[in-house]
């Protein structure tokens, strides 16, 4: 789909017309410009609340008008809403093309408008590869403000990059699991690398062993095929900072012998939603020539009962020497993290930013609408939930507290995988930060907001939502300042 931005109201033939309605008395020249709607709207008692809608078609003009309440102007939260909204009226409609006429009193700020954009994109997409009957999606939108508002042309070409990114993402999770595996992954990556002049190294069965990476082994060892480790990389030519990203990448998690439950399992070909958006966030990076150096660690690994699959009991030994015990082959996202983390650590990065859908105690937690932040170091936490703020992909923090560091301690081993007793969020978070040193270190557990179940306020499609591209992407940029 296409966003452009229009000095002048000068609809084209059959274009359907948006005209959101905020909160508050309307500007006499909303209804100057209108006039046709302003009886409909006046009868109907519209308010302007998020979550009205008055379909109005004019025989005169031989178009469809949209009147979309949209709550506050200038509120970015309320733009996501109103995005979500329209976009869910106009797939009502089977409209393709579309000019949206945002009348306001005040002019209203870039943030506002980037974040209606941006969920226009997000609530066009739809997961239909597998159906016969296809989504009717929306292939132009045409923006006009009154008054006028700044936006730069590179901001929106930008944006759109970074969103087709976020949508190739959700393909990517949405897929089924029959076809993304480590192997189907790797070959995707190589594909792409190549495009946007990236670097990427590939670790398979020889290099993970030589480099002791025993955590993607162990648990990769009844799978499709052999897990793998990749490391792909923008290096700008001049640049002061290094931050390492690293995705957990379970492209099927079955809990390994010990089996989840069938309404556990259905979700899990969703486990690798972190791996794909560092990814992602690395080939934005390119494309956007981010004077920032980004790695990305993708920790490949399918989790299946086997043969030769990893048991309990199990102590497995990481590069960095430390032991863990083996209690429950269903933690298997912090042992395959723990090796990448490890490798990242002897980069010797600024920070280190790790994204997974790590655990089900999450989901209980803060549910989908926002995923859970654990960092001790002040400023990236904040950084980050400034980044959050922007792009509409909450964060809320969550502590690591020392206190609790004794329950992840084991009888045989330095550390155990599970059996933690209350707090195994965090306690997975504690686990993982075990691992990285004394660098810098984020951890965002995604498992809640990475795959929708059901659509929210601002996400109108279940399945992947590509959560963390945009965030990522908002916190070089910040960094890039
Ligand atoms: N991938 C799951 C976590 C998850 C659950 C993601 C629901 C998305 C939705 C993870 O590997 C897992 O199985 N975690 C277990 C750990 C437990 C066995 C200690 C969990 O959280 O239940
Ligand atoms: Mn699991
Ligand atoms: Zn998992």
């Amino acid at each position: 789909m296409k966003i452009v931005k229009k000095n002048s109201y000068l609809p084209e033939k059959h274009v359907c017309v948006v005209v959101p309605v905020f909160k508050g008395t309307p500007p006499a020249e909303l209804w100057r410009a209108f006039p046709e709607l302003e009886f409909p709207a006046r009868s109907r008692k519209f308010k302007g609340e998020i979550g009205e809608a008055l379909a109005c078609h004019s025989l005169e003009q031989q178009r469809l008008f949209l009147l979309v309440g949209a709550g506050r102007a200038g509120d970015a939260a309320d733009a996501r809403k109103l995005a979500c909204k329209t976009m869910a009226l106009l797939r009502e409609h089977r409209v393709a093309r579309v000019l949206i006429r945002l009348i306001t009193p005040a002019p209203l700020p870039p943030d506002y408008l980037r974040n209606l954009a941006d969920y226009l994109h997000l609530n066009n997409y739809r997961f239909d590869r597998y159906q016969k009957k296809k989504h009717k999606a929306v292939d132009r939108i045409q923006l006009v403000c009154t008054p006028r508002t700044r936006w730069r042309a590179d901001e929106w070409r930008a944006r759109e990059i970074i969103l087709d990114e976020v949508n190739r993402v959700r393909d990517l999770v949405n897929e089924i699991p029959a076809k993304v595996n480590p192997d189907s992954l790797v070959e995707t990556v190589s594909a792409g690398a190549g495009r946007h002049g990236l670097k990427l190294e590939v670790w398979r069965q020889k290099e993970l062993a030589a480099n002791g990476m025993n955590g993607l082994l162990a648990v990769g060892a009844s799978a499709c095929c052999p897990p793998a480790l990749l490391f792909l990389s923008h290096v700008p030519k001049n640049f002061s900072r290094t931050v390492v990203l690293v995705g957990k990448g379970i492209t099927f998690d079955s809990g390994g012998l010990n089996l989840k439950p069938g309404s556990s399992m259905e979700e899990m070909k969703s486990d690798m939603a972190g791996a794909a958006a560092v990814l992602a966030v690395v080939r934005v990076a390119a494309a956007l020539e981010l004077p920032v150096k980004v790695v990305a660690l993708a920790a490949l690994a399918e989790n299946m009962p086997g043969r030769r699959a990893y048991k309990p009991g199990d102590i497995i030994t990481f590069a960095n020497r430390k032991t863990v015990e083996v209690v429950n082959t269903d933690a298997e996202g912090r042992l395959v993290l723990a090796d990448a983390l490890v490798m990242a650590a002897r980069q010797k990065p600024d920070m280190i930013i790790e994204l997974s859908t790590l655990t089900g105690a999450m989901v209980v937690a803060l549910g989908d609408a926002m995923a859970g932040l654990m960092c001790r170091n002040k400023r990236l936490g904040q950084a980050l939930r400034q980044a959050a703020e922007t792009t509409g992909e909450l964060l809320w923090e969550l502590p690591l507290p020392g206190e609790y560091r004794e329950s992840i301690t084991s009888k045989v081993a330095d550390l155990k995988n599970a059996n933690y007793n209350g707090a195994s969020a965090i306690k997975a978070g504690l686990f993982l930060s075990e691992f990285v040193g004394k660098i810098p270190f984020a951890h965002l557990d995604i498992a809640g907001t990475a795959f929708l179940g059901k659509p929210n306020f601002c996400m109108s499609a279940e399945g992947a939502s590509g959560f963390g591209v945009r965030l990522l992407v908002q916190f070089l940029q910040d960094l890039a300042k």
